[in-house]
């Protein structure tokens, strides 16, 4: 697939069959990860966490709808993946590497036909909970700072128009 494709075609998916992503898919997803832009190279401030477990999934999903007062929604749709990315670095550059790598995987999942979507309300509920975070068994010093959901989906990818409103303010100094 080309990359403007990718770029286009890539959209939040939030409807899934529940069906498992497949090892060689999550193969190719992680080295997209792995090939992510990280600041000053600091690899080892990063941190994945793989969940397919479906308690725990479940458990993240009653925790975040509850944190946001809508128990009866499901914040992370029923999908079968959800990778969490955690920093050990305070701060903007600890969200930055979080983005790049979750990007990364999302232009992935596009190749691959899965839906995937970013999740950071679930995840920041998930900080704020002591008892969930320790079933994350994440080493010591780390945090998680976003995540990514990934799925298979009925919902098919298709060239997408970008609405007038995404083009961002912006000013030129020429
Ligand atoms: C930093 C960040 C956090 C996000 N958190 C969530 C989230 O918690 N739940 C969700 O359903 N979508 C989340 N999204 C997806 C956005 O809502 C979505 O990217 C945006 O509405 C544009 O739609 P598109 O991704 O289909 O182009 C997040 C996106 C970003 C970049």
């Amino acid at each position: 697939m080309e990359l403007k494709t990718a770029l286009n075609q890539r959209k939040s998916v939030r409807s899934y069959t529940g069906e498992p992503v497949r090892e060689e898919q999550l193969a190719r997803i992680l080295t997209a990860a792995y090939e992510a832009p990280i600041g000053m190279g600091k690899y080892d401030s990063l941190h994945l966490t793989i969940i397919t477990n479906k308690e725990l999934l479940d458990a993240i999903d009653r925790n975040a709808a509850e944190f946001f007062g809508r128990p009866e929604t499901h914040p992370l749709y029923g999908a079968s993946m959800l990778i969490v990315v955690s920093s050990s670095l305070e701060g903007n550059v600890g969200s930055a590497n979080t983005a790049a790598v979750i990007q990364n995987m999302s232009l992935a999942a596009v190749e691959e036909g899965l839906g995937s979507c970013y999740i950071y309300g679930a995840t920041a509920a998930m900080a704020e909970n002591r008892e969930l975070l320790v079933k994350l068994k994440l080493p010591e010093g780390f945090f998680p700072t976003g995540s990514i959901l990934l799925g298979e989906t009925d919902e098919p990818y298709a060239a997408r128009e970008i609405p007038a409103e995404h083009r961002f303010a912006q000013n030129r100094i020429d």
